[in-house]
């Protein structure tokens, strides 16, 4: 099974995206590392002690990462479509918080990666601030990071502020620096997919008859499903972070394309964009960015690992 650590904002799709890990046997889940993100670091960082309550995962270390971005003071947040508490207003439906790990995230993800005998893939389902860190910090540690899957990015239509994908707009820069780094795999998991791939009511539903902790998440989605009515007029939710936790636990399940990326990290309309550099003698490290899977399938993978949680 791959080894994983979880860099994470929870956020609702996050706690699909954790639950489906943990609800895998494909999979050892070695930490989870907060980020600021979808709302404050306080937030996130007992949500998702909450989220391995709810599994019954209490032994896997939870710690607490960056509050803010590397270079600008404003934390990005989106409680409009998480709500105010980043579990959808449901997080009072979840078990009391397990340990929180009293170490820093950048000091956890270092002993995780010193202890593994085999290589870890850190999935970054949030702003890259902690994983920057560590790729700045550590270079020493990159050769047992075995693969980097971010949910982030648009090749074309963003969501944050026009042309930026919320997890890339918050930290650019901390996105420009995983990105751009020649030592580590990344696949990157960009809203061009996730947009496409969405889960529907009866996908809900279904999941929701599974069992209490299944319908404890699906709860989470409400506040979401009804954001994404409204704004974007789409009868189906968007669960972004659950599909780059599928290709990190089954690689391959996503099929990719190698490109060139760039972060623009200039302030103005385009701060957060992901540029792809497609000229043929282009140089730099690729990346592997996701833009198509056999969506049905793949959703229906997904609620067949949730609903073990019964
Ligand atoms: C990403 O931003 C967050 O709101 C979601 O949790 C996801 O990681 C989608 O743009
Ligand atoms: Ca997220």
């Amino acid at each position: 099974p791959s080894s994983l650590i979880i860099d994470t904002d929870p956020g609702v799709d996050d706690a699909f995206a954790i639950l489906l890990a943990l609800s895998s046997k494909e999979c050892d889940v070695r930490a989870v590392t907060a980020s600021y993100g979808n709302v404050a670091l306080d937030k996130t960082f007992v949500n998702a002690r909450r989220i391995v309550a709810l599994a019954g995962r209490t032994d896997i270390p939870v710690a607490a990462g960056a509050a803010r971005p590397l270079v600008h003071v404003q934390a990005e947040v989106a409680p409009e479509w998480h709500g105010a508490d980043g579990l959808g207003m449901q997080s009072s439906g979840f078990p009391e918080p397990g340990p929180a790990d009293p170490r820093p995230a950048l000091d956890l993800m270092v002993s995780v990666l010193r202890e593994s005998s085999v290589p870890v893939t850190i999935v970054c389902l949030g702003p890259m601030t902690n994983t920057a860190l560590l790729l700045a910090a550590h270079p020493e540690l990159t050769p047992r990071i075995g693969r980097i899957v971010a949910m982030g990015g648009a090749l074309g239509m963003g969501n944050t502020r026009g042309a930026g994908e919320f997890n890339v707009y918050a930290d650019p820069e901390a996105a420009h620096r995983v990105l751009t780094q020649p030592e580590v795999p990344v696949t990157l998991v960009p809203l061009d997919l996730t947009m496409n791939c969405t889960a529907d009511d009866q996908w809900l539903e279904t999941l929701s008859q599974a069992g209490p902790r299944c319908a404890t998440l699906v709860r989470t989605a409400a506040l979401y499903r009804e954001a994404t009515r409204e704004r974007y007029n789409l009868d189906a939710i968007a669960l972004h972070d659950m599909l780059a936790m599928l290709e990190a636990i089954r690689p391959g399940t996503l099929r990719t394309t190698p490109h060139r990326v760039n972060v623009a990290c200039t302030l103005g309309p385009g701060r957060g964009m992901t540029v792809p550099d497609r000229r043929p003698d282009a140089s730099g490290p690729l990346v592997d960015i996701a833009l198509d899977t056999e969506g049905e399938v793949v959703l229906a993978d997904a609620l067949r690992y949730l609903s073990t949680l019964g």
